[in-house]
């Protein structure tokens, strides 16, 4: 039987689950630059969210999701996530996620910060993502083509629609495409996030036309795990949920000031642990309260081992560092991008349920509720079309460029991005990053300027660029989007979305 085609270019939660929710009507092909196992999502430690303990419902999940993102939020899309939450759970649990579970069965309900209710339900301790991405797998396994180690180059279009994508392998055409590629923690150079987070699909879709937005929104987590000045990993949230504390080298607790005290929003505590860090002092996560730490926590407690960290004093040294971007490819309540045919789903799109700074464990929820979405519409648009399918041509456009323009080094990026587009910005900062990458402007934004192996490294300069520009233009501070220079927030901005297109300028 004809069947359309997909391309799904990502193999996080979202990808995963639209595959999934595809299989069995439509030909799928799910491609990704690394192996399928390699994502953000595998990493993801907290859990995801839901309102499903007896005193909370979806208004007071909806109320908490506002509060931590400062309000710069679709509000009907957070409505739509929230009350979907508690039934994707379940949908979840029995597909084979094995939630951890309380002696009557109930889900596990942990707290993280900015909750006023426990929701934070898990898998296998902290190791949630990883739970989602084997059980979703195994899923798809024997029902959707795989492309692994492909790079995705270009997306193609034919009056003005997304008919496929132009790889390093062949060219794949579809009736529709997929991004879920995930964010951009690799621009910094601390990180919670995967070596793959390196702002593929953003890039693939602004040079496509697309329109992106709210990229100046990045949460920078507050506990990535310190050892010998490298970041060997995170450190949950939901260990401070459980009574772990910040400290400094004197034992006083860092936020005892907050009203929320460790459980403030990230932004917050971000900001609280970059003063101490830029005074040159450490600051500690104390764990002593944590009973049965490596039950609980298996996944932080393996990177520990593995790092070398010892465990005799409770005190793990943290920083902050880049987690999550709230911004990227716009779309609607039904993951459709501007582009016809295109869908972005997951941390790569802007569905305004993050606001200006999301909350804990709302992503994996987002990756859920927003695949479920797409795929509906895609099974709605499907009805009236005329198929294409899914072809591979394997005789591609593809000039085998050699390295055209030298590129600046990804080293002195990190650098540039942590120092001036980071936790705290400024005007003079933001510039002299865009004044640093403008020289390379009009071949970052060329699908054609470089040679395959150089497209992950335009792709995050040319996003470090646009980010930097939006940060420039926000003359306020919200959430993840801190300006020294203009630090409060200003009513006019609190609904404003800074939109980035090519060839047109911020507004
Ligand atoms: C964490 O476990 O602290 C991260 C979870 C999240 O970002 O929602």
């Amino acid at each position: 039987m004809a069947r359309a085609g997909v391309i799904i270019i990502g193999s996080g939660i979202a990808g995963l689950m639209a595959a999934h929710l595809l299989a069995d009507d439509f030909n799928v092909i799910v491609l990704t630059k690394s192996k399928l196992t390699t994502s953000n999502s595998k990493l993801a430690q907290g859990g995801i969210a839901a309102a499903l303990h007896p005193n909370d419902n979806w208004k007071k999940h909806f109320e908490d999701t506002l509060r931590a993102g400062y309000g710069h939020h679709l509000e009907h899309n957070v409505e739509l996530m929230v009350k979907r939450a508690p039934e994707l759970i379940t949908y979840m649990a029995n597909l084979g996620v094995p939630f951890d579970r309380t002696k009557t069965q109930g889900f596990k309900l942990g707290m993280e910060g900015a909750h006023q209710e426990r929701r934070i339900v898990h898998a296998d301790g902290d190791q949630t993502g990883k739970a989602f991405v084997m059980t979703l797998l195994e899923k798809i396994k024997g029902r959707v083509e795989v492309m692994e180690k492909t790079e995705a180059l270009s997306l193609v279009k034919e009056n003005g629609q997304v008919i496929g994508v132009q790889t390093d392998k062949c060219l794949l055409k579809a009736d529709f495409t997929i991004i879920a590629t995930g964010g951009i923690g690799q621009l910094y150079t601390y990180t919670s996030n995967a070596r793959t987070t390196t702002g593929d699909g953003m890039a693939l879709a602004y040079r496509a036309g697309a329109m992106l937005s709210d990229l100046e929104f990045i949460q920078f987590h507050p506990t990535l795990l310190l050892h010998q000045e490298e970041v060997v990993g995170l450190a949950s949230e939901a260990l401070r949920g459980e009574g772990a504390r910040l400290v400094d080298e004197n034992g006083f607790a860092i936020m005892s000031e907050h009203p929320n005290k460790d459980l403030a929003p990230r932004d917050v505590v971000s900001r609280k642990i970059y003063d101490y860090q830029a005074a040159g002092k450490k600051v500690f996560l104390d764990i002593s309260s944590i009973e049965k730490f490596s039950e609980r926590f298996p996944q932080v407690f393996q990177i520990c081992q593995r790092a070398g960290i010892k465990l005799d004093t409770s005190l793990l040294e943290v920083a902050p560092g880049a987690h999550f971007i709230s911004g990227g490819i716009n779309t609607n309540e039904h993951g459709e991008t501007s582009l016809p045919a295109l869908y972005a789903l997951g941390e790569v799109a802007c569905t305004g349920v993050h606001g200006a700074n999301r909350l804990a464990s709302n992503s994996l929820l987002e990756g859920l509720v927003f695949a479920e979405r797409a795929v509906l519409d895609i099974r709605e648009k499907a009805k009236s079309l005329h198929f294409k399918g899914l072809q591979f041509l394997l005789e591609t456009d593809l000039t085998q460029k050699e390295e055209s323009v030298k590129l600046p080094s990804l080293e002195h990026l990190r650098m540039m991005m942590t120092q001036f587009a980071g936790i705290k910005r400024t005007e003079a900062g933001l510039k002299k990053v865009i004044d640093w990458l403008r020289p390379y402007q009009p071949w970052l934004e060329q699908k054609s300027s470089f040679a395959p192996k150089q497209m992950e490294e335009a792709n995050q300069l040319l996003i470090a660029l646009l980010i930097c520009q939006s940060a420039l233009a926000r003359t306020e501070s919200r959430g993840g989007h801190f300006r020294l220079d203009y630090p409060k927030e200003q009513e006019g901005w609190l609904k404003t979305t800074l939109e980035v297109k090519i060839n047109q300028p911020i507004r």
